[in-house]
């Protein structure tokens, strides 16, 4: 099975008959996506995009991803928000967190810039690429973004200076809109390989097109296998209600309806963190808005079991958990018997520690149910290039579905403008003088 449901951390929270009476909601806010008639319903490219994505462009990413790894020794990915999140969370699901030190033979170093407005972040990347071969990916919808920009900028200007400006053409690749923009219009003035970001896909979306693809492709992720990975999860949770997202959806708004405010979605393993940071913004832009929505936030644990473990304990009951167990660890270690068992872990000789994880897993959650945080538990088999195009399929479905039922567009943003109009009107930006003037006003 690709992914498996257990019910068992919800059982004194949500009884079997509530999620029978959800179904037909449910299957309205799926018929409403699946049809295309919803709020943003411009933006559903990525419905059917495990089928119906461009073979040529595909094959494009592979040979730009294979001259990369030829010619470089370090990969820098510039972007923000959808345009970094889902590659960074891609190479750590398959590689884990430590890629960039122990990677697969022949893969460039890959570090992000452009997430940020940290100009010693920016500057500590220039000595890590120090001397050495490098390319660029600049990944940007819009082509505007002030980080992307700022970032870009800076790492254009030393490839250029390194290579030459013919030379730095064959470093950089671009990817952005197909005709619009800042970025493609730079992209066809210098020559620059380019590739696109669909017009109906949104960024927070758009992880299996090629601003996830390239960058994914350049580390050795097997991006036929993602791709297998998310059609797999497009024939499953489609046309029925029977199939887990809609269950995931239905469970969602259940709990938010009993006054569960904010989801965990934790992880045991440090390879999953970026993907709680893609899952956070897949769910808060798609449903934080029109003052609705449950708050997603990540945890990963055991590591956040020593801090913010209190709070889920004991704190206010306003939040619910969503496990994410991968069964499988990428490799395995035995814990060792010792003579003097100072630390008293003999009892554990000759356990993986793996097992031992599976139990603060299993110990965590009859805890925290205990305490009145319900769980929804998935549990997969292994963190590899197929689970996570899955992953990113099912979680995008379930999304639209959550949204449609939450009554919101989960295909807009348009509270993330608010702090760019200040920012701009702050720095002096052309035609923002008036807001400018009030915003110092109030300063
Ligand atoms: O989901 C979104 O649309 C945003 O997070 C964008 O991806 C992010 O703001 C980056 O935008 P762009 O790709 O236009 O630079």
């Amino acid at each position: 099975m690709s992914m498996e449901l257990k019910m068992s951390g919800l059982w004194r929270y949500v009884q079997d008959d509530e999620i029978h009476d959800a179904e037909p909601l449910v299957k309205v806010a799926q018929d409403t996506l699946e049809s295309c008639k919803g709020a943003g319903n411009d933006f559903l490219g990525w419905l059917d995009l495990p089928e119906n994505y461009d073979r040529e462009e595909f094959a494009r990413i592979k040979q730009a991803a294979e001259k990369i790894r030829r010619t470089a020794d370090v990969l820098i990915v510039i972007g923000i928000g959808g345009s970094y999140l889902g590659a960074r969370a891609a190479i750590e699901f398959v590689n884990g967190q430590m890629y960039n030190q122990i990677r697969p033979e022949g893969t460039p170093e890959v570090y992000f810039a452009g997430n940020n407005i940290s100009s010693s972040y920016l500057n500590d990347l220039v000595k890590i690429v120090g001397d050495r071969d490098f390319c660029i990916n600049v990944i940007s919808k819009s082509g505007t973004t002030t980080e992307p920009a700022i970032a870009f900028r800076i790492f254009k200007e030393l490839c250029e200076k390194k290579y030459g400006r013919e030379g730095a053409k064959e470093r950089i690749f671009a990817t952005t809109d197909k005709e619009r923009g800042a970025l493609k219009q730079l992209a066809d003035d210098e020559g620059y390989e380019t590739f696109v970001v669909p017009d109906d896909i949104g960024g927070r979306f758009s992880v299996l097109t090629p601003v996830g693809l390239l960058p994914m492709a350049a580390a050795g992720v097997n991006i036929d296998e993602v791709m297998k990975g998310a059609a797999q999860a497009r024939i499953e949770n489609r046309h029925t209600t029977d199939h887990l997202a809609a269950k995931y959806a239905a469970l969602r708004s259940i709990l938010h309806r009993k006054g569960k405010s904010m989801e965990i979605l934790v992880n045991y393993d440090p390879a999953l963190v970026m993907f709680g940071e893609w899952y956070k913004q897949l769910f808060n832009e798609s449903e934080g808005k029109d003052h609705k929505g449950i708050f997603a936030t990540s945890a990963n644990f055991s590591t956040d079991l020593h801090s913010i473990g209190q709070f889920i304990q004991d704190g206010t009951r306003m939040m619910f958990e969503t496990v994410l167990w991968v069964r499988e660890p990428r490799s395995e270690s035995i814990i060792k018997e010792e003579k003097d068992d100072i630390d008293g872990l003999n009892y554990l000789a000759g356990k993986s520690v793996q097992f031992v994880n599976s139990k603060a897993y299993q110990g965590t959650l009859l805890a925290h149910v205990d305490g009145g945080t319900p769980n929804i538990v998935f549990e997969i088999d292994r963190a590899d290039a197929w689970h996570f195009g899955y992953l990113v399929y099912f979680f995008e479905k379930a999304c639209g579905i959550s949204g449609y039922l939450l009554g919101v567009n989960p295909f807009d943003q348009p509270g993330v403008e608010a702090y760019k109009k200040n920012m701009f009107a702050l720095l002096g930006k052309k035609g923002y003088e008036q807001r400018k003037k009030y915003l110092e006003g109030r300063m």
